[in-house]
């Protein structure tokens, strides 16, 4: 039995940021992204601390929480951090068990196991912290047949809601701090069962002014990726280190979001004014040599400026959002993978000469 997974993960059941104005951010989300609000918590409800709008999408779901006062943990954590990723909350069959066994190995606990009730019947979250002030909740809701958690009420988008294909959490990516990655990356071995799937060093990914290092972890199933980045030495300010500077430490870095049909997606979220890093048009002069036959036409993806990517089982294509908030912080990664399951590391080396001008128009550079 050593080989058994103490931490039996079914998927991400929900990503919860902070932020300072959930009823905007929701609209934002749900006009901009496609996302369906479906169930809300707040004064109405009998909440009176905060409000959070919860949307779905295919298998994703975002809650949008803001504070109602200003001494309130959400209020300091907006104060300090601006809006960001607070809660990566996972869908286990057991909460309590996940809690002792990751607590045994080491987790440093948020919130002790607890049953919330209501009449759709009952959930058990717990949740332990990981980097910076994220945490990570268990979320066991195989006796519930509620809209989202007890507590919230069903609530619908008051517009016509025109999703874009957004699936599923295909990986969430944290930022450390120098030297910590592979605190961190420990952490995901030996306290959440997780094992290392690829390292990237700085030399695959460095540009002429910056650098940084990442490893990524996955639980038994695959069905979760976290990989974990830190900064390394360059001749400027590395991006990590303009995230932490902005986030004032480690957190989420950036949520990537799998589609079908990325053409359509990106095309959507481009419509409706969402933002994209800027890849210069000579990518696409030799990408094909690189990434061999594809199924889209390069024009089109060139016309969106999607990336794309091949290793030994497919190929991708993905992109990326630039921050969803106006500190450089949180973004968004949209991504269609045909047979690849890696990263885009072929890509690296363009995105982070994209992101060096972002910063260096920002004055972090
Ligand atoms: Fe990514």
């Amino acid at each position: 039995m050593a080989n058994q997974d103490f931490l039996p993960i079914n998927g991400t059941d929900h990503i919860e940021f902070y932020v300072g104005n959930a009823k905007q951010s929701a609209l934002y989300y749900q006009y901009a992204f496609g996302f369906e609000l479906f169930a809300y918590a707040g004064p109405e409800t009998g909440v009176r601390d905060r409000a959070s709008y919860v949307l779905k999408q295919n298998k994703i779901t975002l809650v949008l929480t803001t504070s109602l006062q200003p001494d309130s943990e959400i209020s300091e954590h907006v104060q300090k951090h601006g809006d960001g990723v607070k809660v990566l909350a996972l869908w286990v069959d057991d909460a309590t068990k996940s809690f002792q066994e990751t607590i045994l190995r080491g987790a440093e606990p948020a919130h002790e196991p607890k049953i919330l009730k209501d009449e759709f019947g009952e959930v058990v979250v717990s949740s332990i912290k990981t980097y910076g002030e994220t945490f990570h909740t268990f979320v066991e809701r195989k006796n519930y047949k509620g809209p989202f958690l007890p507590g919230y009420k069903p609530r619908t988008s008051m517009f016509k809601t025109e999703p874009i294909g957004l699936k599923y959490v295909d990986h969430c990516v944290g930022n450390v701090e120098l030297g910590k990655m592979n605190h961190w990356v420990e952490f995901y071995e030996k306290v959440m069962g997780f094992s290392l799937l690829v390292t990237f060093d700085d030399k695959d990914i460095s540009t002429e002014y910056s650098a940084l290092m990442s490893k990524v972890v996955s639980n038994g199933n695959g069905y979760i990726k976290f990989p974990i980045n830190e900064p390394a030495q360059g001749k400027k300010k590395s991006q990590i280190e303009e995230y932490l500077d902005f986030y004032k430490g480690a957190g989420v870095q950036h949520i990537a979001i799998a589609t079908d049909d990325i053409i359509h997606t990106v095309g959507e979220l481009r419509r409706r004014g969402v933002e994209f890093l800027y890849v210069p048009e000579t990518y696409y002069d030799d990408v094909m040599e690189r990434v061999g036959s594809i199924n889209e036409s390069l024009e089109e993806l060139k016309k969106l400026n999607i990336l794309i990517d091949r290793d030994e089982e497919g190929y991708l294509l993905q992109i990326f959002t630039k921050p969803v908030q106006d500190r450089p912080t949180v973004f968004f990664e949209i991504i269609e993978r045909n047979g690849a399951r890696s990263f885009g590391k072929g890509n690296f080396k363009a995105l982070f000469e994209s992101i060096e001008r972002e910063q260096a128009l920002r004055g972090n550079l």
